[in-house]
């Protein structure tokens, strides 16, 4: 389909940023462009992997938590949710939330959050679902309720938060800081450093899927950005740096090879890596720390009983 002019300037920027990092010493692609459509499909099989121990334990916090959770919020908040997909954790909220004036989830991934709006407004018909499609690493516009909301209560569920480098990570949090207003709060999943081999094994299914989600995301940009990777030239790589406390993923060449991205070309060597994707493991002081830079503080931390997991509520000091 043709792009309007305001897709135009956005796809221009996106391949400028590509063909930046791409540039790098180490070559590396944003996380992001893992959700096309077949991205989202292939994230929501990884949580049902029984390697993949994040989203069971964090739906199990949330279960497990949900009266207090509810009570902290309050009534009538306005949800607004960062990096939806579908939305899975999010429906224990809605729930059990007093009087939600609205429930706002922003998403990259279009088709897969309109879809999943789609569903959560069939399931909740009482709740006033506004989607929006949109990077939230850039500035963008949140829709008005049709009812005055109380707080807002920013969620960002799935430690993607982990997904950002510290600085990133931090000037994320300031804008959920200015989202979240005097009154609201921030509602956050945060996995937790732990035995190394449970999270390799997380990141590694003897399935194959995450290599298959890491290897989509040249698809998608040879489909999006006229890029011609060759798909099968690349094997996924998953290893957890302790010493960063992260696992970080790559697509390593197979062979010497060239690919082209827009206008530019590149050449990648045997065993040379691109970096797809950090995922952070924190403790909970070192989250609390970050978290405090961008000016909030650590209300409440719950935590399933291995402590592989937390969902933490950060008020503003
Ligand atoms: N919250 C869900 C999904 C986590 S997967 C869960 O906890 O299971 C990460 C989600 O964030 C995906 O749906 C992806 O499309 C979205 N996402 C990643 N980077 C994004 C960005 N920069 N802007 C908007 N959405 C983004
Ligand atoms: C979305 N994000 C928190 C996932 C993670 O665990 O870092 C993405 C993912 N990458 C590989 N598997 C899952």
């Amino acid at each position: 389909m043709a792009k309007n002019a305001a897709q135009q300037i956005v796809a221009d920027d996106e391949l400028d940023e590509l063909i930046d990092g791409l540039k790098q010493t180490e070559k590396m692609i944003s996380p992001k462009y893992f959700y096309d459509e077949r991205g989202s499909q292939l994230f929501e099989e990884i949580t049902r992997l029984p390697e993949y121990y994040p989203t069971e334990t964090e739906l199990g916090i949330m279960r497990d938590n949900i009266d207090e959770i509810a009570a902290l919020a309050g009534k009538q908040a306005s949800l607004i949710e960062y990096g939806s997909g579908s939305s899975l954790k999010t429906r224990v909220l809605l729930q059990h939330l007093d009087e939600l004036a609205a429930y706002v989830p922003v998403d990259i991934s279009e088709d897969h959050l309109l879809e999943s709006a789609r569903s959560v407004r069939e399931e909740f018909p009482d709740i006033d679902v506004l989607p929006v499609v949109a990077d939230f690493t850039q500035p963008f516009q949140l829709p008005s309720p049709k009812v005055m909301p109380v707080r807002n209560i920013v969620y960002f569920p799935g430690s993607t938060i982990g997904n950002f480098t510290n600085e990133a990570a931090q000037e994320l949090l300031q804008v959920m800081y200015h989202e979240a207003g005097a009154d609201g709060a921030l509602l956050i999943g945060v996995d937790l450093q732990k035995d190394p081999a449970i999270i390799e094994r997380a990141y590694n299914d003897s399935a194959g899927v995450t290599a298959e989600f890491n290897r989509n995301m040249l698809r998608h940009l040879n489909r999006e950005f006229g890029a011609d990777f060759d798909l099968d030239a690349f094997t996924h790589s998953a290893e957890y740096n302790e010493e960063e406390g992260r696992i970080e993923i790559r697509l390593v060449s197979e062979q010497d090879q060239e690919f082209n991205l827009g206008h530019a070309s590149f050449s990648i060597g045997k065993d040379e890596a691109i970096l797809t994707e950090y995922s952070h493991k924190y403790t909970l002081d070192g989250f609390a720390a970050m978290a405090e830079t961008a000016g909030f503080s650590v209300e409440r931390v719950w935590m399933d009983a291995e402590r592989l997991f937390s969902v933490q509520y950060l008020v503003r000091d």
